[in-house]
């Protein structure tokens, strides 16, 4: 495929967490001219050693989205923008859904008003979640499924979607939504159970510990490794078909959590399965089973994942034996 971001300017909010960092590695690596922004929410993903090999190679803004100021400033002259700043814990969302709101919602509306009156040209991505769709009726899940959402954070998600492809039809902003799948691999916050359930059950298996699976572990998921959802979301910024779309972003595959655990306990050689009830927090946000329908995105940017599951899980507990002292102590 053609590289469109050599020299490109390109803005990523949340650029210190998970995906941002991740982003942002590949980005320098096709020599793009790389802005970071994020305030370092506590108790989410920012993380400076998560820049490590690419610290000298960009700029970092510790500022807010919500701050409009800024972000007049930072969207200048950026030809893409992927907007990755959010309150990402489902959990934390019914516990304190103003701050959720806040974030997400007018995090999502500074950054398209300074976008209007700064650079109307520009490309942006939305990294929306699956949550959306809430429980789902049939799988895999399709675009056009009803919407459901199941918790405070799945509709502040929804309603900043809707409000990229209301100012790409009435202000005419190139915007690309995308409804992400589970995803996981290097560089995700490990300090606590709340959100990214894979990397979770890594860490406890690293620590030798019971990887704790609700109920019966029935459930299914569709879990994505960050190196395939890096390229799905490059795909989309350069694709012009995409621009006021929605697409599925998954492996289109589903695993049961139970046979989830049993596989990072048969790769990392460590750690043991262990069935613990639910608690009521978890169930309140819990929507059940979730495959993605991903020919949408297949059709229109020629994305396609290519890390199994198998493999993905093996990058990840390598990249934290490695580097664990970063990401949590024991
Ligand atoms: N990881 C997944 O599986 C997944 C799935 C679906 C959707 N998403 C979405 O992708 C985006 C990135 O998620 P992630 O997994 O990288 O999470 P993360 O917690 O690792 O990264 C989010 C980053 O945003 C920053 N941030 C939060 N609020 C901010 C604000 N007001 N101003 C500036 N920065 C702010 C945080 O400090 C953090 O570094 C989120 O919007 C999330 O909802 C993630």
């Amino acid at each position: 495929m053609k590289n469109h971001f050599e020299k490109a300017n390109v803005l990523i909010t949340g650029g210190l967490g998970f995906i941002g960092s991740n982003l942002a590695i590949r980005l320098v690596e096709l020599g793009a001219k790389v802005t970071l922004v994020d305030n370092m929410l506590p108790r989410q993903g920012g993380n400076l050693f998560n820049i490590e090999p690419i610290k000298e190679k960009v700029h970092i803004n510790f500022s807010d989205i919500r701050n409009e100021l800024s972000m007049n400033y930072l969207v200048q002259g950026k030809d893409y923008i992927f907007h990755l700043a959010g309150q990402v814990n489902h959990v934390d969302s019914m516990r304190n859904p103003i701050k959720d709101l806040d974030i997400n919602c007018k995090g999502t509306l500074v950054l398209l008003e300074a976008c209007v009156h700064n650079n109307p040209s520009t490309r942006i991505v939305f990294a929306g979640t699956r949550g959306e769709y809430g429980k789902s009726v049939h799988i895999p899940v399709h675009e056009d499924h009803p919407t459901n959402p199941v918790g405070v954070y799945a509709v502040t998600n929804l309603t900043a979607e809707k409000m990229v492809l209301v100012y790409h039809k009435v202000k005419g902003l190139k915007g690309i939504c995308l409804r992400i799948t589970n995803t996981f691999g290097p560089r995700h916050q490990m300090m606590h159970d709340e959100y990214g359930v894979l990397n979770w059950f890594i860490r406890k298996a690293l620590d030798n510990e019971a990887i704790p699976v609700f109920g019966d572990g029935a459930i299914l998921r569709d879990f994505l490794f960050i190196d395939d959802l890096i390229e799905a979301l490059l795909r989309s910024a350069v694709s012009p078909s995409a621009y006021g779309e929605v697409y599925n972003v998954g492996s289109g595959q589903g695993i049961s959590f139970k046979n989830l655990a049993e596989k990072i306990v048969t790769i990392t050689g460590e750690g043991r399965v262990a069935f613990v009830p639910f608690t009521r927090e978890r169930k309140e946000v819990e929507p059940g089973d979730y495959v993605a329908d991903i020919r949408k995105i297949r059709k229109a940017t020629k994305w396609a994942p290519h890390i199994s599951l198998d493999e993905g899980i093996r990058k990840t507990a390598e990249f934290y034996r490695k580097h664990r002292d970063h990401y949590w102590k024991k």
